[in-house]
């Protein structure tokens, strides 16, 4: 089988705040189906979709309830089949979301195949993502069961055969259907040291995060499951280096294509706490995106992302929503869609849309924000504080809805909202996408350059002026080719020494034969030389 993903771009759509089409306020499949020549236009090669199960909500379908059913506001298996086949009409890829470390507990699993969870007489003291003791009691059967995540989703346990059987003939029924992959939600977290011990703090990943069994699963899901299908999987993947990132992608190891790491999305935070709010150092960006060029250039593969849904928004984040915003939305994917890799773009990314700040906390739907809100406060942590955590870290910021017009609601529904929609959707939205110098149309070329480019797959990765504070470049090297990647991360103008070859891409309109070479703030430049 080829390794075609090697050379495609990715497209998330959260679908609750992608398009709505029947005005109920919630995004749906229809909606997407509206937007599929809109994504087409922009070239990316694979749609990932967000869980669009069967699900109460708790945590936004990422606690499902029947795997086999669509959750009702998004529309029918009727509606799925007909986006699965415009979908493939139009030469692109499905890839669904893949919820198995833990379902809802309102699946029908969690009563009738107890077994197929963790229980304990004793809890542990580990504490949930999402706030408070990982266990909860379960009057019935007077034992205690696992919730990494909210108390609506319980653990599954993969040392139980029948439950990964379970798992398998239910991936095997999507990928029948002719669904292109699987993202595999913090898939490095299925398998539990059995001994399971209190921890320093409750934090309890050790023991949890690329367990003791997890790769046997994973090669028993490969084998049975993933080989028998030409399809692309990423999972996800936090706390895991390098290394075992090659032993999850490497190919001989038939486990996953790719993974997705953590390490430089937690480098703005002081500690092991996400609120732990800390202003990004660059070098410390440089060297860890380094250190995973080198990581998996020979063994493995990479992918490359600065959005989800998870995730603040990124020119928000590592770059200047507002004087600089076009261009440093440019400058960031720039910086990315060089590396080696497979790039995935977030919703609203190629529109340069940035984090909100709404002003009540009424206004927040995230359980993991809205759980935080409490315990800071408990804690006695200001009000202001603790909306100045959100504003920077919280993970609505992702979840507003797609602006695609300056009508009201940004164009996304005719109805209310389930999240405001973010104010400034009268200024940025997808109206003017055909514009040659939008974000879009910058994004447009380099998802067609990394087609053209075999050296952007193939090439080696060297960084450049390491210890440069604000400028991030490096240079990509393949047979007799280079490619020579400038990012300026700052709003200072920068001194830099001429570039040989030719210039493929830039977000500003300059450079000739210039003696003197200054790059513009969050000016980027590619250069290739043969
Ligand atoms: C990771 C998902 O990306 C996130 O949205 C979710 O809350 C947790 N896993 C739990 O499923």
């Amino acid at each position: 089988m080829t390794e075609w993903w090697k050379k495609s771009t990715v497209y998330q759509i959260y679908p609750r705040s992608f398009m709505d089409s029947n005005g109920d306020g919630i995004g749906d499949i229809q909606g997407i189906i509206q937007k599929l020549d809109y994504l087409s236009e922009l070239g990316v090669d694979i749609l990932w979709l967000s869980p669009v199960y069967d699900s109460p909500n708790d945590d936004n379908g990422y606690d499902i309830r029947d795997y086999y059913k669509i959750m009702n506001e998004f529309g029918t298996m009727t509606d799925f089949d007909e986006l699965l086949n415009q979908v493939h009409a139009r030469g692109m890829k499905l890839v669904m979301d893949l919820v198995v470390n833990h379902t809802s507990d309102e699946h029908a699993w969690f009563s009738d195949h107890p077994d197929f969870y963790i229980w304990r007489d004793q809890p542990t003291n580990w504490r949930s993502f999402f706030g408070g003791l990982a266990w909860d009691f379960h009057e019935e059967r007077n034992q205690y069961y696992l919730h990494l995540f909210s108390k609506k989703q319980p653990d599954l346990n993969w040392e139980n055969p029948e439950l990964r059987n379970a798992v398998y003939q239910m991936m095997r029924w999507w990928l029948d259907k002719g669904v292109d992959g699987f993202r595999m939600d913090v898939i490095n977290m299925i398998s539990k040291d059995p001994q399971m011990k209190d921890a320093p703090n409750g934090d309890g990943s050790s023991q949890f995060m690329n367990g003791p069994n997890v790769h046997t699963y994973l090669k028993e899901m490969n084998k049975q499951v993933l080989s028998q299908y030409d399809i692309v999987t990423v999972g996800e993947s936090p706390g895991t280096t390098p290394k075992e990132a090659r032993d999850y992608t490497a190919a001989q190891n038939q486990e996953l294509n790719m993974i997705f790491t953590f390490e430089h999305m937690d480098l703005d935070q002081a500690s092991g706490e996400k609120w732990d709010l800390k202003p990004l150092d660059l070098i410390d960006l440089k060297e860890n995106l380094e250190k995973w060029q080198h990581g998996l250039h020979d063994e493995g593969w990479n992918s490359l992302y600065w959005n989800n849904h998870d995730q603040p928004r990124i020119v928000s984040r590592f770059g200047n929503d507002q004087q600089w915003r076009v261009e440093s939305a440019k400058m960031l994917a720039t910086c990315l869609h060089f590396m080696q890799g497979t790039p995935y773009i977030y919703q609203g990314e190629e529109l340069g849309m940035t984090n909100v700040k709404f002003g009540s906390i009424a206004a927040y739907k995230d359980i993991e924000t809205l759980n935080m809100y409490k315990e800071k406060q408990q804690a006695g942590v200001s009000h202001d504080d603790i909306m100045k955590k959100i504003y920077t870290k919280g993970r609505d910021n992702a979840r507003t809805p797609m602006q695609w017009s300056d009508e009201e609601n940004g164009g996304f529904s005719t109805g209310t909202p389930w999240i405001q929609v973010n104010p400034n959707y009268t200024e940025i939205n997808a109206l003017k996408y055909r514009d040659p110098n939008s974000i879009f149309q910058y994004y447009k070329k380099l998802i067609a350059l990394r087609k053209n480019m075999d050296i952007i797959t193939y090439g080696d990765f060297t960084l450049l002026h390491r210890e440069d504070e604000e400028l991030f470049a490096y240079r990509r090297s393949w047979q007799d080719e280079t490619l020579t990647v400038y990012c300026n991360f700052s709003s200072k103008s920068k001194r830099i020494t001429r570039l040989e070859g030719k210039k493929i891409i830039g977000n500003y309109p300059r450079h000739t034969d210039e003696d003197e070479w200054v790059l513009k703030p969050y000016e980027a430049m590619v250069y290739y030389q043969q």
